[in-house]
C-alpha cells in the first residue's frame, strides 16, 4: 500500500460519501454511576447478529453517554419516530439537561431512560464487547427487552433530517406479488 492509501480521502469526501447513505435515527441512552440520565443522538447504529441479538454503535470517545455506557455497562436504543427531529436535536447538541426538555420515564427492566415522547420503540441492551478504532469505540450490546409499537422512522441523510415514503411498488416488484414483501429479508 502507498503512501497516499494509507492517509485515506479528505474527511469532506468520506463524509459526503456517508451522506449518501440515509439511516434511521436513535438516542442512546444510559445511567453514570450516580444514576444520572445521559443520551445522544446516533446514527452510526447497525444489527449485527439476530442469534444472539446482538446491535452496534460507534460512539466518539469523548461522549459522556458512553462514559456513563462504560460505568454501568448497560444502554438503551431509543428509536426515533417522524415527531421525533426535536428530540434529535436536543440530543445532538443541547448543552444543558437534555432531559428536562423531552417526555421519559425509567424503563422496569434496567431503569434506563425511555424517550416516550420521541421515540416508537426501545432496545434495552447489556455491554457485550467494544472495539477501539480511531477516536471512536464500537460498542456491542445484547438485547435483552424490546418494546414497540407501530409508526414512521425518522431519517438522517443527506446532511438533515426526512421522513420515510412508502412509495409505490414498481413494474417488476408487482410481477413478484407484493412490492413491500419481496424485498424482505429476515437478517441471517
Ligand atoms: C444525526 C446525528 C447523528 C449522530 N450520530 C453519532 C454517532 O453515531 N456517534 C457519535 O459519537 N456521535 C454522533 N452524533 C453526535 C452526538 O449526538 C453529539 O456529539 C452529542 O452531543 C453527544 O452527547 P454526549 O457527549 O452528552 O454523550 C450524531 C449527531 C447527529 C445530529
Amino acid at each position: 500500500m502507498g503512501a497516499d492509501e494509507s492517509r485515506g480521502v479528505a474527511a469532506t469526501e468520506y463524509r459526503t460519501l456517508m451522506s449518501g447513505f440515509p439511516t434511521g435515527v436513535a438516542v442512546i441512552t444510559a445511567l453514570d454511576r450516580a444514576g444520572n440520565p445521559h443520551g445522544m443522538t446516533c446514527t452510526s447504529f447497525s444489527s449485527v447478529t439476530v442469534t444472539p441479538p446482538v446491535l452496534l454503535a460507534s460512539l466518539n470517545l469523548g461522549r459522556g453517554t458512553l462514559r456513563s455506557i462504560l460505568e454501568t455497562v448497560v444502554f438503551a436504543v431509543n428509536l426515533l419516530h417522524s415527531r421525533g427531529r426535536d428530540a434529535a436535536v436536543i440530543f445532538s447538541s443541547f448543552p444543558g439537561d437534555r432531559f428536562a426538555r423531552v417526555r421519559w420515564r425509567p424503563t422496569s427492566r434496567l431503569g434506563l431512560p425511555h424517550l416516550t415522547g420521541a421515540a416508537f420503540a426501545l432496545a434495552e441492551c447489556v455491554l457485550a464487547d467494544c472495539f477501539a478504532s480511531g477516536d471512536h469505540l464500537v460498542i456491542f450490546g445484547q438485547v435483552v427487552s424490546v418494546t414497540q409499537s407501530p409508526d414512521t422512522p425518522l431519517l438522517y441523510g443527506l446532511r438533515q433530517f426526512s421522513v420515510w415514503q412508502f412509495t409505490e411498488p414498481t413494474e417488476a416488484a408487482r410481477a413478484n406479488g407484493d412490492g413491500r414483501a419481496v424485498c424482505e429479508w429476515d437478517g441471517t
